[in-house]
């Protein structure tokens, strides 16, 4: 194992939280994204531990292809908040004002992870 995966533990999820996160994604994400097919923007499966605009095969915007960030929780939260102040220039246009659904979409990205340890072995 390479050492980057070795400084990634299993992260632990909530159940409920996943459900509800789910539904919501469907709702407030779901016009432009899905988990395994680009849209208008990036698949999202895994994306959760990854760093920001890696997606091999989209095409993001220069803000975002530039932005040296890991997707955590803490900073899916300031992204969701405001991407335009996270990542000026991004052509992600859309805000999730409301900080519990923000919490649950970022679980249920957590739990399609493949370092969640719902999904660890
Ligand atoms: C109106 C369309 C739209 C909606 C709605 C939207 N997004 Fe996005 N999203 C985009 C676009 C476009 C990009 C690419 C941004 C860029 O390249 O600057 C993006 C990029 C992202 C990224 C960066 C992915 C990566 O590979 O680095 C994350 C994370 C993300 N969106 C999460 C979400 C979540 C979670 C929601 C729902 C709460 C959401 N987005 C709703 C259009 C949208």
């Amino acid at each position: 194992m390479t050492s980057q995966g070795d400084s990634v533990p299993p992260y632990a999820v909530s159940e409920q939280l996943v459900v509800k996160g789910e539904e919501l994604y469907k709702r407030r994400c779901g016009g432009c994204h899905s988990l395994d097919n680009n849209r208008i923007g990036p698949r999202h499966r895994d994306v959760y531990g990854r760093k920001a605009g890696t997606v091999a095969d989209y095409k993001y915007s220069k803000a975002l292809r530039n932005l040296d960030v890991i997707w955590t929780d803490q900073t899916l939260d300031e992204w969701l908040v405001n991407p335009t102040a996270f990542a000026k220039g991004t052509s992600m246009g859309f805000r999730l004002k409301k900080a519990d659904e923000r919490h649950a979409i970022i679980e249920y990205l957590k739990f399609l992870s493949s370092a969640s340890s719902a999904n660890a072995q």
